[in-house]
């Protein structure tokens, strides 16, 4: 049967390891209190699956879940029982690039200044969006060791940039700042690329001839460029600035970490991997953090604002504006858990929400 011709949206749940055990059931159960018209499927992929029967991601998961399914809701992946990691390898990444999501989208917003670190900075100081390149770079694994273990040893991570990657994300950047609205309704009109053309000229030279030919295509968006450890400084000096920051693989991983920190932490940080027209994923962006991990200390926050993104995607607006409305309302009631400053523990967190949703 095709799933996809039904009304109802058929939601793939990946709750993985550690943690995401413990935020993607709140997420769930947000979802189902918004109302949207979703079926939910929950698959064991997992650290705990691996150690049973050695199984990373099924036999033909992937075109099962690009097949059957219209989004996927991820929690995270990462035990420390396997060392290699080779299941989180497996799943997350396998899901990244062979289902070719192209597109990691990791909005950046702070719902209230007590959440921020620096001084004076408002929610309206911070509201940019991160648009990640998910499918090249350095995160390709192509490259060897030679010599292992010897004093001659060499280790070569090779960084795959191609043109139609580099084309399509820096497009997707442009397509979504013409599409989007700032959080207080004002429309988004800056479009910045962050490299290190300086010191990394081959791939660098790609992304900002790319980049150059791509934006004369959109006159009315200001076109930027920043090198990555400027852009660093420049988040946490004035964040303000940014609107719509386009980068590879792995600097979208190491800045929105920074990004998170800026509205509360790894907590409340939300993303897509996504390719157009296709089943895409959804995930916070934290990991297990095995240490806090089945104490009923994670927060659900971002999980249920990655929760709402999906919503968002496959069409349940209405649905999304409440799920935020309800998040934005716990942090200003300090209805949250420890991480942010709340007294709540991630089940009885996820239930206010869920309540607050459902009202
Ligand atoms: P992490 O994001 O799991 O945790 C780092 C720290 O941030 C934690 O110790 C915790 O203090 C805090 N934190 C993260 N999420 C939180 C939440 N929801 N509520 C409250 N505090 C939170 O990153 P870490 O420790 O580097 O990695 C742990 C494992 O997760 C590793 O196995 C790693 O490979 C994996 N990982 C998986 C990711 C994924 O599946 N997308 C992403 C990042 C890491
Ligand atoms: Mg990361």
């Amino acid at each position: 049967m095709d799933h996809k011709k039904q009304t109802k949206k058929r939601i793939a749940v990946l709750p993985g390891d550690g943690i995401g055990k413990e935020v993607i059931p709140q997420a769930v159960k947000v979802i189902q209190a918004s109302g949207a018209e979703v079926g939910f499927t929950e698959f064991d992929w997992g650290a705990d699956r691996y150690l049973r029967d050695q199984t990373t991601v099924p036999p033909d998961g992937f075109a099962m879940l690009a097949r059957d399914f219209d989004a996927i809701l991820v929690g995270a992946f990462g035990d420390p029982r396997v060392k290699t990691n080779i299941h989180a390898k497996e799943i997350l990444l396998g899901m990244r690039f062979k289902m070719d999501l192209y597109a990691n989208i990791r909005p950046v917003r702070l719902l209230n200044a007590a959440l921020c670190p620096l001084k004076g900075v408002e929610p309206k100081d911070v509201d940019f969006v991160v648009v990640r390149e998910n499918t090249e770079g350095v995160y390709t694994d192509a490259g060897g060791v030679f010599k292992q273990g010897t004093a001659d040893e060499i280790a070569i991570q090779e960084d795959i940039n191609t043109r139609k990657g580099v084309e399509r994300i820096i497009r997707y950047a442009f397509e979504y700042c013409e599409q989007h609205v700032k959080l207080d309704g004002s429309p988004r009109n800056k479009v910045l690329m962050c490299d290190k053309s300086n010191a990394m000229t081959h791939a660098g030279g790609l992304w900002q001839r790319v980049f150059k030919e791509v934006s004369a295509e959109y006159p009315k968006i200001t076109a930027q460029h920043m090198y990555v450890d400027a852009l660093c400084m420049q988040m946490v000096h004035s964040p303000r600035q940014f609107d719509v920051i386009v980068t590879n693989n792995m600097f979208g991983d190491i800045i929105t970490d920074l990004a998170a920190g800026l509205q509360g932490g790894l907590g409340m940080a939300a993303s897509g991997n996504i390719h157009p027209g296709r089943t895409s994923m959804f995930e916070p962006v934290h990991g297990s953090a095995p240490l806090i991990a089945g104490k009923d200390m994670a927060n659900p926050f971002g999980a249920i604002l990655t929760a709402a993104m999906m919503l968002r995607h496959l069409g349940f607006t209405k649905e999304a504006d409440k799920i935020e409305a309800a998040v934005l309302e716990a942090v200003r009631l300090k209805k949250t858990t420890q991480d942010i400053g709340g007294g709540l523990g991630t089940t009885e967190a996820g239930e206010w929400v869920a309540k607050r949703v459902a009202s």
